[in-house]
């Protein structure tokens, strides 16, 4: 079930949040702490006002909520709300007094036992999941991960725990897989916003519903993911979820951040995955865990796909045919023989590589010239100093912007100083702006340009048919 956590101050616009969601939703919760004192008196009436079932929640301060009230106020608040016909209440886990629970029970309104960690996650956090559950009571434990180790204890909870009703949260950045993912992690549900998020790394509910596709994860789903660091900016969730829906296969890829390699691997083993994408600082990191790896792998150092085979991982790329792709029919026409490429860092070397392997002569250049060099000499290319660009001017038909200069939110400077002619061919890697300084000066002059989004979209549709076997379906390109 996806549960849209209200975030208004009054019934009224808790309604309108409602409205705005119902087509993604199969529950709401009612955060009393957040309503204003004179709609908190009014709760009781809430559960008439809409079709969907409802959670009754009054958060205390200490547990993220924003209730200051004293503990005899706030259960007297939460007995009166019960007077409305609410599916379920939230009891915190150390609330002694019984009389909440008692009308509770005596209603048939099913009780939520939940526990907050804002700090970690609690060393005895499955025996205190099993504690809160032994009362025939659902169990919530709403904890912060902050490595990926402690996602993969989280997720192991589904292992330890299988017959026990739970609702695990990871909060924050860490936590987003367990929250998209719940249906793995045996939660009965997840909790979602309508915009703002009201918890922290709380994703939308449009999102969960239409582009994950959350409440439709079961045991024949393929998991896909990318990961990085940061990861939660990329827009290759959107890419492949979106592929996924129009060829109506049964598979779901979201973003992971992560802090150890190694223990990723440990956690894509328990959760099956069938694949995932790897972006910047992994690209080299992933090697020594593969078990095979193709010609263009070897070549350029790095790898931004890896496959599930039998008894292995194999580790692909798909930044070389992405980057080339969209300049391809320049280079095989003869009018891009020659290319300046500006950077020599991770991105770099597949570019170099690619165009190399198409016959252009290449220029490498870089602020730290050693760098330049390294990867000139692999690739048989010229190299030189970023100062030097002037020279170049005028001589090129290919200037490729490699580095992370430029990126949003650093968007208005350039890594190189160089005056375009017009007859250029300007590409530049970076998706996020679309249109960077160093492409608005080369437009400017009036030349073709090419843009991140385009290699981004190319490397993710290669990917896709690597993951699924399947051509990336047309109509999907066209819904980006
Ligand atoms: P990536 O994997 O994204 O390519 P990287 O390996 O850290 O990241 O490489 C970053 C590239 O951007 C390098 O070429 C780097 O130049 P140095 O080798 O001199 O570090 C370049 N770069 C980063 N910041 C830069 C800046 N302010 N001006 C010019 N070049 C810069």
């Amino acid at each position: 079930m996806i549960c849209l956590t209200l975030s208004g101050n009054t019934l009224s616009s808790c309604l309108d949040e409602i409205r705005q969601n119902r087509e993604y939703i199969d529950l709401a919760e009612l955060r009393l702490d957040l309503l204003e004192p004179e709609e908190q008196k009014k709760a009781a009436s809430f559960p008439s006002m809409t079709d969907v079932p409802l959670i009754l929640t009054l958060r205390r301060k200490e547990d993220g909520g924003r209730c200051e009230l004293s503990e005899r106020d706030r259960r007297q608040l939460l007995l009166s709300a019960l007077d409305g016909d609410f599916a379920y209440v939230d009891i915190e886990e150390d609330v002694k007094k019984n009389d909440v629970e008692m009308k509770a029970r005596e209603k048939g309104v099913k009780i939520i036992r939940s526990f907050h960690d804002f700090s970690g996650i609690p060393d005895d956090i499955y025996s205190r999941i099993y504690r809160l559950s032994e009362r025939g009571d659902i169990a919530k434990a709403a904890v912060t991960p902050h490595t990926i180790q402690d996602l993969l204890t989280l997720f192991r909870i589904s292992e330890e725990l299988k017959d026990v009703e739970k609702i695990i949260i990871g909060m924050g950045d860490w936590g987003i897989p367990i929250r998209i993912l719940y249906k793995k992690a045996g939660s009965i549900l997840t909790f979602a916003c309508s915009g703002n998020a009201v918890a922290p790394g709380q994703v939308s509910a449009k999102d969960l519903k239409l582009l994950y596709r959350a409440d439709q994860v079961n045991e024949r789903t393929g998991i896909y993911g990318i990961i990085g660091n940061p990861v939660l900016h990329t827009s290759s969730p959107l890419i492949h979820n979106i592929g996924f829906h129009a060829i109506n296969y049964n598979a779901i890829y979201l973003p992971f951040l992560v802090d150890n390699v190694r223990i990723f691997f440990a956690l894509a083993e328990y959760l099956k995955m069938r694949g995932f994408s790897v972006t910047i600082p992994f690209k080299d990191a992933v090697l020594m865990y593969l078990g095979n790896i193709t010609r263009e792998v070897k070549q350029i150092g790095a790898c931004n796909t890896v496959v599930r085979m039998p008894g292995m991982w194999k580790g692909m790329n798909t930044d070389y045919y992405g980057f080339l792709q969209p300049i391809l029919k320049d280079i095989d026409s003869g009018r891009v023989k020659s290319a300046l490429v500006i950077g020599a860092g991770g991105a770099s070397q597949a570019i170099v590589w690619a165009l190399r392997n198409r016959g252009v002569k290449v220029t490498i250049l870089n602020r730290t010239i050693g760098r330049a060099e390294k990867l000139a000499k692999i690739n048989l290319c010229e190299y030189d100093t970023l100062d030097n660009a002037h020279k170049y001017e005028g001589k090129v038909d290919l200037v490729v912007q490699t580095t992370s200069v430029g990126l949003y939110p650093d968007f208005d400077i350039s890594p190189v100083d160089f005056s375009f002619t017009g007859k250029e061919i300007a590409y530049d890697i970076i998706y996020k702006p679309k249109m960077t300084k160093f492409l608005k000066e080369a437009e400017k002059a009036g030349c073709t340009l090419h843009f991140g989004e385009e290699m981004l979209l190319e490397q993710g549709k290669l990917q896709f048919e690597l993951f699924t076997g399947y051509h990336y379906p047309k109509e999907a390109v066209r819904s980006l």
